[in-house]
């Protein structure tokens, strides 16, 4: 079942300058779903969109960015919960207890004048029923000790803890009303190896014991080769690839999804492997066909006319590619 939904989801940043308008088109027809109890992983280059589908899937939704087509769906207790169309009320009585969040840089999310305790109390006020400081220091310092931090975490500031204590801080608060489907972006940025791997090993910890969905953005191909169940590719904006992870990794389709398996390094390697060459588009411009039409090797020339829409190509794999899929999607520039 799943418990996320985005239908042919398109999200735009529209900006204008000096009587110039420009629009951004970071999530353009995005059809995916977030099942129970799995982890998905959300993999692609850097501006390709996959910040900007987390907050969108959030609801989190301000100028200039904007929903221009396409609708979020939550399935919350077996009832459909439209979140494109819900009123500010309506989302907060879902968001945190439905979905949660671990945003991109979270570390420095952390008000640097609050001590971690009366983030915890800012954070609770409204969404649970009111308690004590006492009752509410009781229960932060036992979900800060479940995920490895002192009870001192709480009377500290910010600037006087680790970066991996202030990632487990920001994981604290997403896990704290125990929601359905925690979306981490780039949980581990910034962070060294070994801090890395604690905080990931945290996260797959908290799904296995509370058995909720993790959707897991990160550019690190070994964390996906390891801990997802899924994997979506995304390249300019659209998604290109969706399967299983034994499926990306043994026999991605897709040449893009190619090359970012293909340059991976393997202990032992005589020689330096090769990643696709050039640069993903703008995203500002008209994109008429494959937008990963430049960079392909094996490019056609009806890649160029229209793009290619996402179909199954096997169980649970799917792929946008003319060479695996002949249907086609016609675009307005
Ligand atoms: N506020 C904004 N106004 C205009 N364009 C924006 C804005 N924020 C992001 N963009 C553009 O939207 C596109 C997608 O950005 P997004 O942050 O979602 O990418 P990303 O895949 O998360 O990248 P990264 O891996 O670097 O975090 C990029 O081209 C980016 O420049
Ligand atoms: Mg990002």
């Amino acid at each position: 079942m799943s418990l996320v939904r985005a239908e042919s989801l398109k999200a735009y940043y529209i900006t204008k300058a000096y009587g110039v308008e420009r629009v951004v088109k970071a999530v353009d027809n995005v059809t995916l779903e977030v099942r129970e109890n799995e982890i998905l992983g959300i993999a692609g280059e850097s501006g390709c969109g996959k910040s900007t589908l987390m907050k969108t899937l959030l609801g989190i939704v301000q100028p200039p960015l904007t929903v221009v087509g396409g609708r979020v769906v939550y399935t919350v207790d077996g009832k459909d919960v439209d979140v494109t169309a819900a009123s500010p009320q309506e989302l907060e009585g879902v968001r945190w207890r439905h979905v949660s969040y671990v945003p991109q840089g979270s570390m420095n999310v952390l008000n640097p004048v609050r001590r971690i305790k009366h983030t915890f109390r800012d954070f609770v006020a409204h969404r649970v029923q009111r308690m004590s400081q006492a009752e509410l220091v009781k229960w932060a310092a036992e979900h800060l000790k479940s995920l490895g931090l002192p009870p001192e975490v709480l009377n500290a500031y910010p600037h006087q803890l680790s970066g991996g204590m202030k990632q487990r801080v920001t994981i604290a608060l997403a896990t704290l009303l125990k929601p359905k489907v925690i979306f981490a972006d780039e949980p581990t940025t910034a962070l060294d190896v070994i801090v890395q791997r604690g905080v990931i090993q945290l996260l797959s910890r908290i799904q296995r014991e509370e058995k909720n969905s993790l959707v897991l953005v990160t550019h690190d191909m070994g964390v996906h080769a390891h801990l997802t169940h899924r994997i979506v590719i995304m390249y300019a904006g659209k998604v290109i690839e969706e399967g299983s992870t034994a499926k990306i990794f043994s026999a991605p389709q897709h040449p893009y999804t190619q090359y970012l398996i293909g340059s991976l390094p393997v202990i032992g390697d005589k020689e330096y492997r090769v990643s696709a060459p050039g640069n993903p588009p703008r995203l500002d411009r008209p994109l008429t066909g494959c937008r990963f039409v430049d960079r392909c090797p094996k490019a056609m020339p009806q890649c160029r006319q229209a793009a290619p829409a996402l179909v199954e190509t096997g169980k649970d794999h799917k792929v946008a590619c003319f060479l695996v899929s002949p249907e086609e999607e016609k675009e307005s520039a």
